[in-house]
């Protein structure tokens, strides 16, 4: 049986909280030695290798292009062949096939599936399937619906630690989500993440409609992690020390539901940068809409373009660590 718990082998990676800090300390330095590795030519083919007896499935049936393409990336930099399914009309679905079958299905021709689709909790479900099953591969959740996006956590982690790590880490931080934080599985999975941190204090500033769900703040207040909510941005900012912005999911609207609110009241320009601290932390998942003016991209605080880059990298660490293959990098320490 394959172990979901921190301390076991990591093998599915589903859920944000699979990961207690030792686990995120240790993907964090086998991103950055994986990372320096590929600096150099001979790194970079070596790299290649690692993984380049293995294969990946890459089914995304939810639209998506970054993520997609830091799991494809990270897949060749490691020298693995993969296969992808993006639009369900071209697969066995239309016959009626269910998911449990397709994902056994893909079982049989790959190493490891890494999947996005419009379902809450089905990567949960696949990997559950996957530990019943003779030939069990690992199970990468890279989106489900509204509810879980556990590695952009992960590579939203890695970039708190590069930006905080002259400034003693995240411990201590004080993070600010602002926008759609019922419907965003990015900023779900963060928070879940952040709880593994001491003395980090997080503020949502959302328009009423749209503010965290009751779940993760109930986590929130089980694992001792204080947090205000305000719908005064203007008020919020100077307290930050990093600022995690997002869109509207208008995708999952209702009729109606977001044209009520006045989104200008939630987003970032110029005049907002000026009240953010001189060394604090500009974060976007991306995409973007309206919320985050382009004027902010040139600003030094800005982190959301170095952040697509972050994930590649992780994304490379993170398939070393579910396909066996993270021992021998220079200063690493195993993986628990
Ligand atoms: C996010 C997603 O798909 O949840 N994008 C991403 O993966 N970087 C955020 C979003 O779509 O708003």
């Amino acid at each position: 049986m394959n172990q979901w718990t921190p301390g076991e082998p990591l093998f599915h990676v589903v859920d944000p909280r699979q990961f207690d800090r030792p686990r995120l300390e240790g993907l964090v330095a086998l991103t950055e030695a994986a990372r320096a590795m590929a600096r150099t030519r001979e790194g970079a083919l070596a790299l290649q290798q690692r993984l380049a007896h293995r294969r990946a499935m890459l089914y995304f049936t939810q639209p998506s292009t970054r993520t997609f393409l830091s799991f494809n990336n990270p897949c060749h930099v490691l020298g693995m062949v993969t296969s992808e399914i993006r639009d369900p009309s071209t697969s066995s679905e239309v016959k009626g096939e269910t998911i449990e079958d397709s994902i056994r299905t893909f079982s049989a021709y790959v190493d490891v599936i890494i999947m996005r689709t419009w379902a809450e909790g089905l990567a949960s479900r696949m990997a559950r399937l996957m530990d019943t099953w003779p030939r069990p591969v690992p199970i990468v959740n890279a989106g489900s619906g509204r509810d879980l996006h556990p590695t952009q956590g992960l590579l939203d982690i890695y970039t708190l630690h590069l930006s905080f790590a002259k400034q003693g880490g995240i411990d201590g931080k004080v993070i600010g989500f602002m926008g759609d934080l019922r419907r965003g599985r990015t900023v779900r999975s963060l928070c879940y993440l952040l709880a593994n941190y001491r003395e980090v204090s997080l503020g949502f500033i959302a328009p009423e409609p749209f503010t965290l769900g009751d779940d993760i703040k109930a986590y929130l207040t089980e694992h001792g992690v204080p947090f205000w909510e305000t719908d005064d941005l203007h008020q919020a900012l100077p307290q930050l020390d990093a600022i995690y912005v997002t869109r509207l999911q208008s995708e999952h609207d209702a009729p109606g539901e977001a044209s009520v609110i006045d989104y200008q009241r939630f987003s970032i320009g110029l005049a907002e940068m000026a009240r953010l601290k001189p060394n604090g932390v500009v974060m976007h998942p991306l995409p973007r809409g309206a919320e985050l003016a382009t004027a902010v991209d040139s600003d030094p605080r800005a982190t959301y373009w170095r952040l697509e880059r972050n994930g590649m990298w992780l994304r490379v660490a993170l398939l070393l660590t579910i396909l066996g293959e993270a021992q021998g990098f220079d200063g690493v320490p195993p993986l628990a």
